[in-house]
């Protein structure tokens, strides 16, 4: 079934200037991009993004990062979407990554991990509506 999915580049895939790296791989593993800009988060934002996360310990270091400079969110769309971006891209954290996956190749640690991609096709339908409008989600061609 053809899915959405939502894909934010973090801010520390674009302090190491891996925007257009990154991409590249995305669309040559097949994904199309409905939709792409660059946004800069407040904490507000970046804690309603991840509010499933809301008590984690985890959780206010993941909104300071997140919120810590520009980062680039990607609605895609391709046959099995969610499932495809998260091969993709990899564990989350990079030390249990698969070779050749993402975040094996450019993220640092399991916080500062290069990209976030959506966990089901329901929450990438709601990640989508949370940065773009349904003007700016432009059919694949
Ligand atoms: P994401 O939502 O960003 O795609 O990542 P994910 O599904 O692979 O992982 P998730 O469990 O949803 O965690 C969201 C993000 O929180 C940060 N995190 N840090 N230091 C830690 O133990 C830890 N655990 C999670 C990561 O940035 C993770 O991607
Ligand atoms: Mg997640």
């Amino acid at each position: 079934m053809i899915e959405r999915t939502l894909a934010i580049l973090k801010p520390d895939c674009v302090r190491k200037n891996l925007i257009g790296e990154v991409t590249t791989r995305i669309e040559k593993a097949g994904f199309k991009i409905l939709a792409l800009k660059k946004v800069r988060l407040t904490k507000e934002s970046a804690g309603g993004f991840y509010a499933v996360h809301k008590g984690r310990p985890f959780y206010d270091g993941l909104v300071e990062f997140m919120s810590s400079g520009p980062c680039v969110p990607i609605a895609l769309e391709k046959e099995n979407a969610v499932a495809e971006f998260r091969a993709l891209i990899g564990a989350t954290d990079p030390k249990d990554a698969a070779p050749g996956t993402i975040r094996k190749l450019y993220a640092d640690n399991k916080g500062e991990n290069i990209v976030h991609g959506s966990d089901s096709p329901d929450n990438g339908k709601i990640e989508i509506n949370f940065f773009f409008s349904s003007k700016e989600l432009i059919d694949a061609q």
